[in-house]
């Protein structure tokens, strides 16, 4: 029987590959986007969220097994914390509840991005995890009068919060314990309308493979993207729990490094400063 999926920003680029994808599978997409679709609303309003909320809760009667947050804005303009953090958080926090009552493999996922990787502004990233819009936007206000390069620091820190907000919640009672897993992905450059652009020019393909190195596959296409998060809101995915899961081409290897594991590293046997819980290595047998 066919499962419902809710996917925001289907009307282009990654959300429609995914649409198609999904329909393609036998699932029943609910399209949510400002242009067109099942349910038009603006993701960057409160007022429009809530639209979008209530038109999903319309479409299915409440019944709905997976969504994917999808809808973005890559522009340095405010509007774009306003859709990919807040629009994603709230969609997604206002439709956990029927996805709870869902008994046929619960999943959410969120599209993120490789540019979480990229300089950030801490102050805006701290004002989103604390799910204060206000100042978040007035926070991205200043940057985008600052000048291009303290605004090229909003589409990261939306990105960032979003994937951090992710991993901050995935685990709790809500989401975890409910049986519903949260993670998100984390695209290097994708041929969509995003990124035309700049990829249409030597000097945009440039500029580009300078902060997102893609040895692996070179640029990747919606469809490849909307492969992946497929799967992460599959009945597959049983316990994949908070991650970003990256599909760059290489990117966070390159830009990170083959030791993301150093923080455990630093004192073996403290308790990790969130949970608690011993880090302490415990002996396999092998
Ligand atoms: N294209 C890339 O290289 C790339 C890389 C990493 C992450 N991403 C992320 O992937 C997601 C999809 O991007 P894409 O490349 O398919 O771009 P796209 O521009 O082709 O599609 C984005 C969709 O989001 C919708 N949207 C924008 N603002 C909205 C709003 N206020 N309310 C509702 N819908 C809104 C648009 O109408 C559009 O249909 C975004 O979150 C983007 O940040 C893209």
């Amino acid at each position: 029987m066919a499962r419902t999926i809710v996917v925001t920003g289907a009307a282009s680029g990654i959300g429609q590959a995914l649409a198609a994808l999904l329909t393609r599978r036998g699932e029943h997409v609910v399209a949510v986007d400002v242009t067109s679709g099942d349910v038009v609303a603006d993701l960057s309003t409160r007022r429009g969220r809530d639209d979008a909320v209530e038109g999903v809760l319309d479409e299915t009667g409440g019944r709905i097994d997976a969504v994917v947050a999808n809808a973005g804005l890559a522009l340095p303009v405010r509007e774009t914390v306003a859709v990919n953090h807040f629009g994603a958080v709230d969609l997604l926090t206002g439709l956990r509840p029927s996805l709870a009552a869902s008994s046929r493999a619960p999943r959410a996922v969120v599209t993120s991005s490789m540019a979480t990787l990229l300089p950030v502004h801490a102050p805006l990233v701290e004002a989103c995890l604390a799910g204060d819009e206000d100042r978040a936007l007035a926070l991205a206000a200043e940057l985008e009068a600052a000048g291009p390069q303290a605004a090229a620091t909003i589409y990261p820190s939306s990105k960032r919060a979003l994937s951090r907000w992710v991993r901050r919640v995935a685990p709790l009672p809500v989401w975890a314990g409910a049986g519903i897993p949260l993670n998100a992905v984390a695209p290097g450059v994708v041929r969509t309308p995003m990124t035309a652009a700049m990829t249409a020019t030597a000097d945009g393909r440039a500029a580009l493979d300078a902060v997102v190195p893609m040895p692996l596959g070179g640029y990747l296409e919606a469809g490849q993207v909307a492969a992946l998060l497929a799967w992460l809101v599959s009945a597959e995915n049983t316990h994949v729990c908070g991650q970003t899961v990256h599909v760059d081409g290489g990117s966070d290897v390159l830009l990170r490094g083959d030791d993301v594991w150093s923080w455990h590293d630093a004192d073996p046997g403290t308790l990790s400063p969130r949970t608690g819980v011993a880090t302490t290595h415990v002996p396999v047998a092998t």
